[in-house]
Formats: C-alpha cells, structure tokens, sequence
C-alpha cells in the first residue's frame, strides 16, 4: 500500500459571527463572551488516493465548499491538518499558499465568474504557467492550443473571449485553465451545477476522458448524487458540517444510509 496523495486530518473550521450591538451588551451584562461561531466543518477525515476520484455529496450549507476551499489553501483549518504527498498545506501560511496554488486547482460552479471577461481565453489558460514559470515563452503558444484540444476546443479559441462561448465551453476553458498548472490534485466544486443536463453529460464525459488520459486525482463536489456516481470512486456523504457515510460509490447509490 502507498500512502495516499491527501490526507484529511480531523478538520473542523468555524467562522466567527459578527457580534451584533445586542450580543455586545447582552455580553457584557453576563460577563461573558459576544459573539458565537458557524460551525461549517466539524471533524472531517478522509483520504483521497493516487489517481482516486471521490466525491463529496450534500445538501446546501452542509460544508462542501469550505471543506474544497481548506483541502485548496483558500481557507486555513480552524483543528486539524491537510497533507498532500505528506506535506502539510493549508496552514493559512502564505508560503504555502504560494506553493499550493500550482498543487492544488479548484473548479468553480460558474465558469463566467472565474474567467476574467478582459483577457482572452488563451492569456487565461497560459497566466498561471507563466507566472510561475512553468512553461518556457517560446512553448506557450503551442501549449496552450494543446491544452484546448485536449478539452474538446480548437486552438483558433485562444485569441477569443470569454463571452463569445457557451456555459459548457466556458467550463472547457475552466477546465484547461487548471489543468495548465499540472497540478497534483484537482478540487471540482459543483463544476457541472449550472449547465444544462445534455451539457452536464458533456463535460463529466470530457472529465472522464482526461481522467483515463492523465490519471487525474479529484475531489469532486456535488448536491447531485447521480453527478457523482458516474465519475467517482469513493463518496463521502455530508450532513451539517460532518461526513456521516463513505462507501464506493456504486454501492452508495444502491442503498443510501441517509436521505
Ligand atoms: N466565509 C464564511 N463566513 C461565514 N460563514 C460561512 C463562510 N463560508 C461558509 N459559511 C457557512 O458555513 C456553512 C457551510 O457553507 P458551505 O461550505 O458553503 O456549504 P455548501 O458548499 O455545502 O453549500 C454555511 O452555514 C455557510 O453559511
Ligand atoms: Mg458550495
């Protein structure tokens, strides 16, 4: 057995409540402490093996999101740790934010949103490779239409903007964008949730491929337990903040423990 490539270690976060004029002095009457805490991650633990999908399944609110953007180093865990090949890396400390900004590449819902609407499309894909200098200046260009292909995009796309493509040609760039960084570890954070179902189908098909093509190692987050089946290995089902069920995911989707 090998270690696996993420480790997951009894993570909780918890966001502070903005104390309200009343709290202060409902607070201060007692003599205790204003202000309580969200409590959006509590005591998560799980692994995610080399070249493993899996999945995080749940209804709204219930901590996908904070728990993609810890395992990302977009949040710092409020108790435990997140280790990728064995390193620690969502500290909150900023060198290794730096750091895991090129191991680590999250997917966002709404690909409109993460693109920036000003720059072409082949500017965005090629920014993150060349200010970390992945890519050497004479390559970018060819890289770049490589990496579009390998989406289902053609090359000429690159000199094109980002309001000039559909929704699931948006996620394609997305998509690209990420992969650009070769990064160890993809976070996907609803990344089909706002296309159409035939354009959903699209885009996780275009995910498997580039699984079997490039051994892609992935959390994928969903509310869709039927999104998650198709392109997971494991799920991991989420109830306020906790994971209460892991299992293959073909078996989970034949007897759920939990509605
Ligand atoms: N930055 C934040 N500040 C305060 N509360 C937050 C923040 N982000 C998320 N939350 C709260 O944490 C809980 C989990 O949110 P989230 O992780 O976005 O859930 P999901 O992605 O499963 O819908 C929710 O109650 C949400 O309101
Ligand atoms: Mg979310």
């Amino acid at each position: 057995m090998t270690a696996p490539l993420l480790v997951i270690d009894h993570v909780s976060k918890r966001f502070p409540l903005k104390a309200t004029l009343g709290d202060k002095l409902t607070a201060r009457l007692s003599g205790r402490r204003a202000g309580g805490a969200v409590h959006a991650v509590t005591d998560v633990s799980l692994t995610v093996a080399q070249g493993e999908v899996v999945g995080i399944v749940g209804e709204s609110g219930c901590g996908k999101s904070t728990l993609g953007r810890i395992v990302s180093g977009i949040y710092a865990p409020t108790e435990g740790s997140v280790l990728l090949d064995g390193q620690p890396v969502a500290s909150g400390r900023e060198e290794h934010v730096n750091k895991l900004t090129t191991r680590v590449q999250m997917i966002h819902q709404d690909p409109f949103a993460s693109l920036n609407p000003r720059m072409k499309v082949g500017e965005t894909i090629s920014e993150g490779p060349r200010t970390h200098g992945l890519v050497p200046a004479s390559e970018v260009r060819a890289k770049t239409r490589a990496l579009l292909d390998q989406v289902g995009l053609e090359g000429a796309y690159a000199d094109r903007f980002p309001h000039q493509f559909s929704g699931g040609q948006r996620q394609r760039i997305a998509i690209a964008r990420a992969l650009a960084m070769q990064p160890d570890l993809l976070v996907l954070d609803e990344a089909v949730a706002s296309l159409d179902v035939s354009i959903q189908a699209q885009v996780l098909n275009l995910f498997l491929d580039l699984r079997r093509d490039l051994g892609l190692t992935a959390l994928f987050i969903s509310h869709d337990l039927s999104v998650v089946r198709h392109v997971c290995d494991r799920v991991a089902i989420m109830y306020l903040g906790r994971v209460v069920e892991l299992a293959p995911a073909d078996e989970l989707y034949a007897k759920p423990e939990h509605p």
